[in-house]
């Protein structure tokens, strides 16, 4: 198959994921386990920072189970792009059969990725990207952060862009592909609107941090600001504490956009707080860990493999609240 071309849509476990190149896959034509028939993966996570967060580690441990033929060696680097390379590096040293990776950031990996190509291990990224030659790892399985924030974007434009709008951003965690990706996307999107950035700053994809950085931003702005982008959830959820907090009604006086649609966003959309919330998912487990038996088998595996993503109102989150599953 042509890299570059779309291959097609699949249903694979619980995402629907689009397709795009191909990759040679591993020399381990025996499946890649050490003769005992257990394949053992080192899984390089980022912390434990929002909703979507303990929902993708649920699911890439569901995936990677024993009576699913692995052993499964889990490390959170809590945000910590420093952890994360030593927990590869162990990995490494270990001598996995594979390692997936969900990069804290993007910058940082070329070292380590050589290392573990030296050592004959494949690397497959999950969730984020980084940047750096794709030649250094087999696959990548994710989710369009930059079609996510044009998501956001076109929502906002079409709903207060033809309006003088004061909007504030709380981003994630900095350096980190959702981060760049997202602001990326709605800065484009909004282009041509009358939507004006008032300030955007960094919540770390957390609502403690969401809940700080948003009161700060009602400190210097007051009731100024009619519009919140939180780049996730939970730093959405974080934000409403401090929105009622100053006296404000979140959704109304201040409406909100956010990227996740987990639980508790669809809730908070439900009950009206959120007015618009675009889906990221966090089912990715089983596409990783049919990908990672896949390339060890020595088969072609799609380079490239892309969720796809939805983005709910407040009566479509009260319609899909009951089957959510994250
Ligand atoms: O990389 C995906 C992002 O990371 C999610 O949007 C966020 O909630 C998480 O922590």
């Amino acid at each position: 198959m042509k890299k570059g071309i779309i291959a097609g849509i699949a249903l694979l476990g619980a995402v629907t994921m689009a397709a795009t190149g191909c990759s040679g896959g591993s020399s381990a034509a025996s499946g890649g386990s050490k003769g005992d028939g257990v394949v053992t993966v080192g899984f390089a996570q980022t912390g434990s920072e929002s909703g979507w967060r303990s929902a993708n580690t649920e699911s890439m441990k569901d995936a990677f189970s024993a009576k699913n033929g692995f052993k499964l060696i889990f490390n959170a680097a809590d945000n910590k792009p420093e952890n994360q390379i030593a927990a590869v590096r162990n990995f490494i040293n270990q001598g996995v059969d594979a390692i997936v990776i969900a990069p804290v950031v993007t910058t940082g990996w070329d070292d380590v990725l050589k290392e573990a190509k030296d050592a004959n291990i494949p690397v497959i990224l999950e969730d984020r990207t980084i940047d750096g030659s794709s030649d250094l790892y087999k696959a990548w399985i994710g989710d369009d952060f930059k079609k996510e924030g044009e998501t956001a974007g076109a929502w906002a434009k079409q709903t207060l862009g033809d309006n003088a709008t004061n909007m504030v951003v709380l981003e994630g965690t900095t350096g980190s592909a959702p981060a760049i990706d997202r602001a990326t996307g709605f800065d484009d999107a909004i282009k041509g609107s009358q939507i004006k950035k008032l300030d955007s700053q960094t919540g770390n994809f957390t609502r403690a941090d969401g809940k700080t950085v948003m009161e700060g931003f009602l400190q210097k702005y007051g009731k100024s600001i009619n519009l919140l982008f939180a780049q996730n959830d939970d730093m959405g959820l974080g934000a409403l504490d401090a929105i009622k907090a100053a006296g404000l009604t979140p959704g109304k006086d201040i409406q909100i956009v956010t990227i996740d649609a987990t639980h508790d966003g669809l809730q908070a959309a439900a009950n009206g707080e959120f007015n618009y919330v675009v889906e990221c998912n966090p089912l990715l487990g089983p596409t990783v860990a049919k990908t990672v038996k896949d390339v060890l088998a020595g088969k072609d595996v799609e380079k490239k493999q892309t969720a796809v993503d939805q983005s709910f109102t407040p009566e479509q989150a009260k319609t899909a609240l009951p089957d959510r599953k994250y």
